[in-house]
């Protein structure tokens, strides 16, 4: 027994996938996990650096790490991820009490690092990466669902973006490996996976020179058991018919796309180097809606890139108003050290940012209601993902489409199935009547009587 950990995560799934993984290999080397760092003899900070808050929140909790370490000097403090692989000096001067630093390429190096920080302060950053996050041990933070990374790194250029930089260049996993992980996950009782890659749809390019994602995805279809298949993100230039057709006619490949936009401005998408125009994206968003019937697209946008003017920002709000997204993660405009963007000039004042957010996010959440409304009087097939955060007398689950249901049923476990009936909307989740359990569910839904008690209703709080 090597004592308690505790590991705390910031940003994507992908930093979330290779918490899973840390723990895993503490696990392996006899550590067990605990919930407050006061009690933990490793405490573990996965980082992110995608915007500039993340930078100041990990700053703050490492100020209150060095206070609990001042009463209990043996704890080790652990800064891995991609602020970790940005800034690995500026940690070792503005926290010289951190034990371990490794990066987003050396994450199996962590229990060396440990032991090594025995005899003193190990810091370890990599330009390359040793192995895949999915190939070290792992412990899964739920039963029945599983990260799976199917590639890493970025070889695009977006301007606003620092990931490139932090994550390297593209390298693909080996299809078989990718297959055989999801048959052990599958055997092990894992009924939904999430394939993650910064650019799904180039997947497979730098193995044979041609893309495969969709060639996966129908491999993937095959695994007897496995239910259902998500994946993000792809990028909008390299989204093509053939993964369309795939997500159409694989039984497990759930009825959601998330599709980063990032602006509707040709102009500043031309300046963020996103290589796609606003009438090519939303042809794929046609394309799309007409080859998967009620399937939900949801978006990534940034508001106040450089330069950005009030028309620019209306040519966001048109398009936001044309595509109709089931829900989008709205963001305001962080310049990043290592990214062109940052070196623009333009750069507009936080007050006007604020106020365009504001205007953007009211009108998508009237859209999200508007979309949600639509599932109401159906029947959805739902995977139970536990006790509802708003009222622990409720469940929660999540439709194929991805949209959160809240409905009373009593004794359902983590991972079961059932078909609920959506008796009212919000603008973030849905409201449902468990009417079956345990259902082998059809194509995109159950054949389970239609019950609706209720009326359809919106939720007064959300109007
Ligand atoms: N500022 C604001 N948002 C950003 N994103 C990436 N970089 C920045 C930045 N510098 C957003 C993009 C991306 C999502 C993961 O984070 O919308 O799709
Ligand atoms: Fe960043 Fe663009 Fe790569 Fe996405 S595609 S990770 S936004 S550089």
């Amino acid at each position: 027994m090597n004592g308690t950990y505790l590991i705390r995560t910031y940003g994507c799934q992908m930093n979330e996938h290779d918490s899973e993984r840390m723990a895993g290999m503490l696990e392996a080397e006899g550590y067990s996990p605990v919930d407050e760092p006061e009690e933990a003899n490793v405490v573990v900070f996965n980082t992110c650096c995608i915007r500039e808050n993340a930078d100041n929140r990990l700053y703050g909790n490492l100020g209150h790490m060095k206070a609990i370490k001042d009463h209990r000097p043996e704890m080790k403090i652990v800064v891995g991820g991609c602020l970790a692989q940005k800034d690995r000096s500026a940690i070792q001067q503005r926290a010289p009490y951190v034990d371990v630093v490794l990066g987003t390429h050396n994450l199996g190096s962590l229990p060396r690092l440990l032991r090594e920080s025995n005899e003193g302060p190990a810091f370890e950053i990599l330009e390359q990466t040793e192995t895949f996050p999915s190939a070290l041990p792992a412990r899964r933070n739920s039963v029945w669902h599983a990260w799976v990374s199917i590639s890493i790194g970025c070889n695009n250029s977006c301007t606003f973006c620092i990931v490139p930089a932090v994550r390297g260049a593209e390298i693909s996993r080996r299809p078989g490996e990718i297959a055989q992980e999801v048959q052990d996950l599958v055997d092990d009782g894992v009924i939904e996976v999430t394939l993650l890659g910064q650019n799904v749809n180039s997947y497979g390019r730098d193995l044979d020179g041609t893309p495969q994602f969709s060639r996966l995805l129908r491999m993937l279809d095959t695994i007897d058991g496995l239910e259902r298949i998500r994946f993000t993100s792809p990028h909008p230039k390299d989204f093509r018919m053939d993964t369309v057709e795939a997500m159409a006619q694989c039984r497990a490949v759930c009825e959601h796309i998330h599709l980063p936009v990032q602006s509707g401005s040709d102009s500043v998408l031309r300046r963020m180097k996103r290589a796609y125009s606003r009438t090519k994206y939303l042809q794929k968003v046609d394309m799309i809606r007409a080859a998967i019937p009620d399937v939900a697209i949801t978006t990534d946008i940034i508001v106040g890139f450089p330069g950005e003017t009030e028309q620019e920002f209306q040519d966001t709000l048109s398009l936001v108003g044309q595509a109709r997204y089931d829900a989008a993660y709205m963001f305001q405009y962080s310049p990043r050290p290592m990214t062109a963007a940052a070196e623009m000039g333009g750069h507009l004042p936080k007050e006007i940012v604020q106020e365009r957010f504001g205007r953007l996010v009211a009108l998508q959440e009237d859209i999200s209601f508007e979309r949600n409304l639509r599932a109401v009087g159906r029947v959805e097939e739902i995977v139970v993902e536990g006790a509802s955060k708003r009222d622990a007398d409720r469940l929660t689950g999540r439709t194929r489409t991805n949209k959160l249901v809240h409905f009373e049923g009593d004794g359902l476990d983590e991972g079961a199935r059932a078909g609920v009936s959506i008796v009212a909307a919000h603008r973030h989740h849905l409201d449902g009547n468990l009417i079956g359990t345990g259902a082998k569910p059809a194509r995109r839904s159950l054949s389970l009587p239609l019950v609706t008690t209720g009326s359809p209703a919106g939720c007064a709080s959300c109007n």
